[in-house]
């Protein structure tokens, strides 16, 4: 019973070397229509800035705001692709923060800056950069305004704003007059930026943690819909790649997507990203209890509850550590969290093929017969951390790539989307 339930469900969740075509293909197409303004579910943000020469210097701060662990870094950039972490701490956004009102959200993190200020006795004037990682319409590089919020994030007043304006206004409330916002940066940006600052090869960056998304650099002729002033002849585009919504979904994907808080958007990132993966397994987890699959009754509650398994939780599971051991649960089967891994396993293998696929339609954008190298700065747990991500993308492009996956280096790029607002707050006064 148990097999052919498995079999089911590995059957309704593969995605094959076909689809990957597939999908580039529509993706491509979604991109171009992006670029030149038209409808598409791939934003096409322009960013207004570029990749970095390697050789920006000075001491930044960097507040890299993305999901509920906010970091703030201070960071001396040396020069030739050398970066310093000064000082660096996270803060943890709790649910009351991620759901009350533009005022408070604000004012929690200048004081969070504060405090990190005091902490690392840092009284002298310092420019910031902000790194945001929402799907944000900017204007300048000091200006954008939020379209809606992702990854669960709700607070109210922010939407249809300008979230410098927002956070230089609670600096002000908030005495921290030795501040100066002068960028403002998605996270794909960041990282992209801090791995070319490191590496000219490099050419994208992507993140695949709690959200999933990437950014390219593009040429300035092909950004048709881009009408204002700009310096260069390239300039990075945030894809907001988790917005693409032309990939076959099973009932499970389109049952999330209508509970969730944001039905018909994000649908590639309730894919992939690690806000959704645990939440889809439980979902067949629970399919599998009510066809009576499961033999430990107490693991029920659990799986009852949207988002009580957590990807982590499903990583955990993954490298074999048995995560009901503190839960106060007995008597949990060895044969029930097989099942649980094996759909971890259907489940990651999916997310990762899907954005090997993304990212090979985004290269062949940029070099159609891949005849470059390329460099992917990648951030976020999932890539990091989930045990056979990485191999399962490797594998994917592989299949997608036979003769050419060796031009591509998927290179994992810590800290990237906060140092990153950094090198670009410093190339802002070298140009
Ligand atoms: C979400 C956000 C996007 C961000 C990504 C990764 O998709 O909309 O801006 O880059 O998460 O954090």
């Amino acid at each position: 019973m148990i097999d052919g339930f498995l079999k089911e469900i590995a059957n309704m969740f593969d995605f094959t070397r076909k689809d990957a075509c597939e999908m580039m293909r529509s993706f491509q197409i979604e991109m171009e229509n992006g670029l030149k303004g038209r409808k598409s579910s791939l934003k096409m943000l322009p960013s207004f800035v570029r990749r970095p020469k390697g050789n920006e210097k000075g001491d930044f701060l960097a507040i890299d705001l993305g999901g509920i662990n906010m970091r703030i870094l201070a960071i001396r950039l040396l020069g030739q692709g050398k970066i310093e972490t000064i000082g660096m701490k996270r803060f943890s956004l709790g649910k009351e923060i991620i759901s009350k009102t533009e005022d408070v959200f604000f004012d929690f993190i200048a004081d969070c800056v504060s405090a990190f200020l005091k902490e690392h006795k840092l009284d002298v004037f310092l420019e910031v950069g902000f790194t945001f990682s929402f799907p944000v319409i900017q204007t300048s590089i000091l200006s954008g305004v939020l379209v809606s919020w992702t990854k669960g994030f709700a607070v109210k007043g922010v939407e249809g704003h300008d979230v410098v304006t927002l956070l230089d206004k609670a600096f002000k409330r908030k005495g921290l007059e030795n501040l100066k916002l002068v960028a403002l940066a998605n996270d794909t940006v960041g990282t992209l930026v801090t791995q070319s600052y490191i590496n000219p090869l490099c050419d994208m960056g992507v993140i695949l943690g709690t959200g999933t998304n990437a950014a390219y650099p593009e040429r300035l002729e092909s950004i048709t819909k881009f009408k204002g002033m700009w310096y260069s002849e390239e300039m990075i585009i945030n894809i907001e790649w988790g917005g693409f919504d032309k990939i076959k979904m099973t009932k499970y994907d389109e049952q999330l997507d209508k509970d969730s808080e944001n039905p018909g958007g994000q649908r590639m990132e309730k894919m992939v990203s690690g806000r959704y993966l645990g939440e889809i397994a439980r979902r067949i987890m629970k399919e599998a209890f009510e066809k009576g699959l499961l033999g430990s009754k107490e693991l029920k509650d659990i799986f009852l509850k949207p988002y009580s398994l957590t990807t982590e939780q499903l990583s955990l599971i993954a490298s074999d550590k048995n995560i009901f051991n503190d839960s106060g649960i007995e008597g949990i089967s060895d044969k029930d969290i097989r099942l649980l891994k094996e759909i971890g396993q259907i489940v990651s293998k999916r997310a990762a093929r899907i954005a090997s696929a993304a990212i090979a339609a985004v290269l062949t954008h940029m070099d159609k017969e891949l005849k470059l190298e390329h460099v992917i700065a990648i951030d976020g747990s999932l890539f990091e951390k989930y045990k056979g991500f990485k191999e399962n993308m490797d594998t994917m492009m592989k299949e997608i790539f036979p003769n050419q996956a060796d031009k591509i280096h998927l290179s994992l790029t810590h800290d990237g989307s906060g140092i990153g607002a950094a090198i670009i707050a410093a190339s802002l006064s070298s140009h």
